[in-house]
């Protein structure tokens, strides 16, 4: 079994994917993380602005091993994860170590823009887990610590726009998505509403 789970920026969909790979017993995956390599990847290679070029034989040539999650998890890395995600090259050299992943049994949750979109167009259950900006803004200043409320906004906008603008894989609900948004849930109450979600899913 697949679950998609999409969504923007801070909308809960990593805590909600990790929550339900947990529950059901698979595989996780977080796809934006793959993007933040290559992006770090690409800035290391050749700072800013980025260079398509570094950007597409990071992809090319990426080893998840040589990361670690907390040179991943700020707001720079993020900016440059959306901006090598415009990249059609860069977006087709990740297809398929996804799609490989999420082959795997007994079953695989995967979260990111793009999954029940482009990456598994039949995944078995999807979720587009959302939240207002000013929302996701908060939660995103707690994770991070950040002083500059405005300034995390303010990313946020910028990503959001970029990342449903592009013209390969933009972030958009799949047609068969289930739409949630957590703007007014606490976390447990958003994992428990997907979980029900798959549940529905599972035995029609
Ligand atoms: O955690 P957060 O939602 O802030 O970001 P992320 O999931 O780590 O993704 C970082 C960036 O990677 C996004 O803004 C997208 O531009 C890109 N991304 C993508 O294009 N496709 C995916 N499947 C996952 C991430």
């Amino acid at each position: 079994m697949i679950i998609a789970v999409d969504g923007p920026a801070a909308a809960g969909k990593g805590t909600i994917a990790r929550a339900l790979a947990q529950h059901f017993g698979f595989h996780f995956l977080d796809t934006g993380s793959l993007y933040r390599m290559v992006g770090l990847a690409a800035l290391r290679a050749g700072g800013e602005p980025i260079a398509a070029e570094a950007a597409i034989a990071a992809a090319k040539s990426l080893d998840p091993t040589a990361f670690a999650d907390s040179d991943l998890r700020n707001e720079q890395v993020a900016a440059a994860a959306s901006i090598v995600a415009v990249i059609p090259e860069v977006r087709a050299a990740l297809l398929e170590l996804q799609r490989a992943f999420a082959r795997q049994k007994p079953g695989a949750v995967l979260d990111g823009r793009d999954i029940g979109t482009v990456v598994c167009p039949d995944a078995h259950a999807k979720l587009f887990i959302t939240a207002s900006a000013e929302v996701r803004a908060k939660r995103r200043q707690l994770e991070l610590g950040a002083e500059d409320y405005e300034a995390v906004l303010a990313d946020i906008r910028a990503r959001d726009e970029r990342d449903s603008k592009r013209a390969t894989a933009p972030l958009v609900a799949a047609k068969d998505a289930v739409v949630l948004d957590t703007s007014g849930m606490d976390i447990a109450a958003a994992v428990k509403a997907s979980i029900d979600v798959v549940e529905r899913r599972r035995s029609p």
